[in-house]
């Protein structure tokens, strides 16, 4: 079939052409994002392959359905980016690759907080430069430590096993239960006890309108001082303006993100010769005790593969009349 790829690098070219030797699908990779300015640039191309920061918006689907697009293939699990509404009424589907390797993320999660932490970013510095003071440096044992997981679906419940590793009591807030996790010794309460009783809260549950916004000045109220806060779901589950407050009045001890509610402008680029003109990103970098990675969780060559295999498979099976067994719908 013929695909064309949007927001795509080096990486994506070279797994996608990789994994496509078995499928034969002939794919026309463009740099720019998906947007109402930059749909008109599908041509004679059935299928559509997103990421994460492309914006699938009714309008954006009005113009692929006039230009024939019939399938969207979401290389990502979120589909927070795509009206499903708009799929349905102009009759294009909708895949995606709801697992690739939770474990690239929930790792990516445990980096973070054992970065933020035991500050190894700052001890990398300080000894290159011959500094080998600790002042400034000290952490805290993980062992004992109170863990909660805002959803514990596939990559909240690696993460759960990873952190019960640690001597971490684990605590999950998820609409579903699921038996295996309990099993595994991770605990489901409340939300409300979650965010009272956990020293380390963690976001893994998709953006919908229910968890928009999730954390704010409410729930962060809730939480004990000094928690730490990871977010390596999707940014908009952090009110930012709510947080930066909440960081200034020393209440939130640390913040690990991977994920920003603005990134569409800013991740997946090189800005380092411009001036970045998101100022609430800005001040969330002057706090030593706030790090930021730009949506890399998902980055690893294991992940990758799978991403590029789950995709054409897909693919295929739109082509074949199949199954769609990953497809998304509206309303589900
Ligand atoms: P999943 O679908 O396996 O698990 C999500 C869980 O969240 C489910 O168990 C669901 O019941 C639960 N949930 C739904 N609404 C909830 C609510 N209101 N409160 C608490 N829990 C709720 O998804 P998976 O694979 O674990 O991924 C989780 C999220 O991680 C994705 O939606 C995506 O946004 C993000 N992600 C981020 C990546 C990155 O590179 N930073 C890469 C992959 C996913």
């Amino acid at each position: 079939m013929k695909i064309t790829v949007f927001s795509t690098k080096p990486y994506d070219i070279r797994f996608f052409e990789e994994v496509n030797q078995q499928f034969g699908h002939d794919l026309r990779f463009l740099k720019v994002h998906l947007d109402e300015t930059t749909a008109g640039l599908v041509t004679d191309s059935e299928v559509v392959c997103l990421f994460v920061n492309d914006n699938a918006n009714a309008a954006v689907i009005g113009q692929l359905a006039g230009r024939g697009v019939k399938l969207l293939a979401l290389r990502c699990a979120g589909f927070n980016n795509v009206d499903l509404a708009a799929c349905r009424e102009h009759g294009i589907r909708v895949v995606r690759v709801p697992a690739y390797s939770p474990y690239s993320v929930a790792e990516h999660t445990i980096a973070l907080i054992l970065t933020l932490n035991r500050k190894t970013h700052r001890a990398y510095n300080r000894v290159k430069e011959g500094n080998f003071s600790l002042d400034g440096l000290m952490g805290f044992d993980l062992h004992g430590k109170t863990v909660g997981l805002l959803g514990l679906g596939k990559i909240g419940k690696v993460t759960g096993q990873i952190l019960k590793g640690f001597g971490c009591r684990v605590l999950a807030y998820d609409p579903f239960h699921d038996e295996e996790a309990v099993r595994l010794g991770l605990e489901y309460v409340s939300r409300d006890e979650l965010l009272a009783q956990s020293d380390i809260i963690s976001l893994h549950c998709p953006l919908t309108p229910e968890t928009y916004h999730v954390i704010n000045e409410t729930t962060m109220r809730q939480m004990k001082p000094g928690v730490m806060i990871i977010n390596t779901g999707r940014g908009a589950l952090i009110d930012t303006p709510a947080l930066i407050e909440a960081l200034k009045a020393e209440h939130i001890g640390y913040v690990g993100l991977d994920v920003y509610e603005e990134e569409a402008d800013l991740f997946f680029e090189d800005l380092s010769a411009q001036i970045i003109k998101d100022d609430a990103f800005m001040r969330l970098l002057t706090f030593p005790n706030v790090l930021i990675t730009g949506h890399q969780a998902f980055f690893t060559r294991n992940a990758l593969q799978a991403i590029a295999q789950t995709t054409f498979e897909n693919i295929r099976d739109f082509a074949d009349g199949a199954d769609l067994k990953n497809e998304v719908k509206a309303g589900l």
